[in-house]
């Protein structure tokens, strides 16, 4: 631990990649836990409808290798979320966390994601219903307010409200959800960041862990929030370059034991794809989350080619990883690591 971390360094929530759709399944997650040992990891979110009537190892098997690794729910019914926080435990998962955030029309036309906001009441049930059926801890994600409520009130008073229910750790993505008229891109973009919002929540909640979320990625950003918060959430930056965490176990955990090795990590990936493709798993659905760890290099774009190359598909990924690298070692002459 170095003199200039603000607080200890094993917090759980110190640094997380935040739950992303579509992106954030469990091989993207094998692949982040190379490239950092302690942060958070959270799964897509899942729906309890999905849960309870849907294909439970589907949506919950993981790698043992990508703990901590939280699961991320979406529903609004204390019952179903409480059978759900039960499986998640059961399965092992290291924490269970509540959507609060999502804007998607899909999201409010079953009641839940960013509307909750609108019903803490109905949050702090769901919260207290979870926390009675499991020991992991039960967390919630939620933006700073939604529509055009502006007060900081808004904000206080749902955390308030859900913290009496117990619920001890809130990752707050530091803006606005817009539910009319904005896609759930446009939602991540055009309401305004507000981190002093989140600031003022650690202020008035000293004892609760507050991470903050939305537009961090470069180190010194992530360390300015630190300074004030518990923990960042890291989302498209973390995904779309991931080389940006092979920093973060030493600089933010003080583990300066391995910083990783961008080759060894690619070559521990066409492993994992070889173990995957065993099971039935074409290589490219493991392959997409990692285009983006040689950006920046010379040779990236090419490299880059060759792994989303679907016509390569029905290669061995040890042959795709051959035909990639002779770019990449190509124009890799005198390039650092
Ligand atoms: C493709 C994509 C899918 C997302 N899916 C979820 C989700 O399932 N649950 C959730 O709480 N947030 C979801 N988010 C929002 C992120 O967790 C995060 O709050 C947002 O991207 C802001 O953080 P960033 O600026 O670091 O990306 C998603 C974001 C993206 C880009």
């Amino acid at each position: 631990m170095t003199a200039a971390l603000p607080r200890p360094t094993q917090d759980p929530w110190r640094l997380s990649v935040a739950p992303m759709m579509d992106w954030t399944d469990r091989h993207c997650r094998y692949f982040h836990r190379l490239l950092s040992r302690h942060t958070r990891l959270y799964t897509e979110m899942v729906t309890t409808g999905a849960l309870l009537h849907g294909d439970v190892p589907r949506h919950l098997d993981f790698n043992e290798e990508e703990h901590p690794v939280a699961l991320q729910l979406g529903g609004s019914e204390p019952h179903d979320l409480a059978a759900c926080a039960r499986l998640a435990q059961q399965w092992g998962y290291d924490e269970v966390n509540l959507n609060c955030g999502c804007p998607s029309e899909r999201v409010q036309r079953g009641a839940f994601g960013a509307c909750l906001m609108s019903e803490p009441l109905l949050v702090a049930d769901c919260v207290k219903a979870m926390r009675d059926a499991v020991d992991i801890p039960v967390t919630v994600k939620h933006r700073i307010g939604i529509d055009k409520v502006e007060s900081y009130d808004f904000v206080r008073d749902f955390v308030g409200t859900v913290a009496q229910a117990g619920c001890e750790v809130f990752v707050v993505h530091a803006r606005n959800a817009w539910l009319k008229g904005l896609s759930p891109k446009e939602n991540r973009e055009v309401p305004p960041l507000r981190y002093e919002l989140v600031h003022r929540l650690k202020r008035e909640f000293p004892r609760l862990t507050i991470a903050i979320n939305g537009g961090l990625g470069d180190d010194d950003a992530i360390a300015a929030q630190l300074q004030h918060l518990d923990g960042a959430m890291i989302g498209r930056e973390a995904y779309h370059n991931p080389w940006v965490m092979a920093t973060w176990d030493a600089r933010f955990f003080g583990d300066e034991r391995a910083i990783p090795d961008r080759e060894a990590v690619e070559e521990e990936m066409v492993r994992y794809c070889e173990r995957e493709a065993a099971r039935g798993v074409p290589w490219p659905h493991v392959a997409r989350h990692m285009l983006g760890l040689r950006n920046g290099l010379p040779g990236a774009r090419r490299w880059r080619q060759v792994w989303s190359d679907h016509r390569l598909k029905g290669e061995p990924a040890s042959a795709v990883y051959r035909q990639a690298r002779s770019y990449s070692q190509a124009s890799s002459v005198n390039t650092p690591r």
